[in-house]
């Protein structure tokens, strides 16, 4: 069983996957920026670590994620504004992979975004920005020499799901509920064989089962 470290954990996808990780056996530390949020944590088995992205450094997350064995970065700016998405869904996941490598940590998650969400829209000067840079720190991730996955999921719904996906390397754009991400990530962070991979995902017709063993090569 692996000690997880969870950036985003209080958020609509990392809050349902916590529990899953601790259900199959691991220990999970998540990143939280409220201090009411540290009982909600404890009551779910997390060991909170207390820390805001807009102002963590490099070596604040070294000194985080020792002792760990996977980085999940599931954190987002959620829209608001331009400065804080660079900061949390670009500088976040390139100050992690340096602290990974510090930390002898091989495997790394993210969850990034559908490439091509919301093409059928006029053009949002703040969208284009946030898909930059989720495109930038899958950049930064694919380059380093981690073992890796990044999970595109389209727009994201907030239900458990039905457990019932679409998971491939490429697949038409769609909406996929945030429990099913959270499945999602919880079945492929337990099947480490499934690295350095970037798949997209939607609300689908498969299982979770079905749909990892289908991507296995
Ligand atoms: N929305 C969509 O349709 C969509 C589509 C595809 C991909 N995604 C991506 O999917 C991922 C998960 O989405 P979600 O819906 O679970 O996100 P969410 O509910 O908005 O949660 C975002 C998480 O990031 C944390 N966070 C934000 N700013 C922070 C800061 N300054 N310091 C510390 N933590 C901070 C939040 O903490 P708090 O609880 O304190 O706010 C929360 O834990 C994100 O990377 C998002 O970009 C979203």
């Amino acid at each position: 069983m692996s000690k997880i470290f969870i950036v985003g954990v209080t958020g609509g996808v990392g809050s349902r996957l916590a529990p899953k990780l601790l259900k199959s056996g691991h220990e999970v530390t998540g990143l939280y920026r409220n201090e009411e949020q540290e009982k909600f944590l404890k009551d779910l088995g997390v060991n909170p670590f207390f820390a805001d992205l807009m102002d963590i450094t490099t070596e604040d997350l070294i000194e985080a994620t020792k002792g760990h064995d996977i980085i999940v970065f599931s954190a987002g700016a959620a829209g608001s504004g331009t400065n804080r998405t660079t900061v949390i869904d670009y500088e976040t996941p390139v100050k992690l992979l340096k602290a990974a490598k510090v930390n002898n940590i091989s495997r790394f998650y993210i969850v990034s975004a559908f490439m091509d969400s919301i093409r059928d829209k006029p053009r949002n000067k703040s969208f284009e920005h946030y898909i930059k840079m989720k495109r930038d720190a899958d950049n930064e991730v694919v380059a380093s020499n981690l073992d890796w996955v990044i999970l595109r999921p389209g727009t994201l719904v907030t239900s458990e799901g039905d457990g019932l996906v679409n998971l491939q390397r490429a697949i038409p754009y769609g909406k996929v509920s945030r429990g099913n991400v959270a499945s999602v990530l919880d079945a492929l962070i337990n099947e480490p064989s499934i690295k350095n991979e970037i798949f997209e995902l939607v609300d689908g017709n498969s299982t979770i089962s079905e749909a990892i063993k289908a991507v296995k090569r």
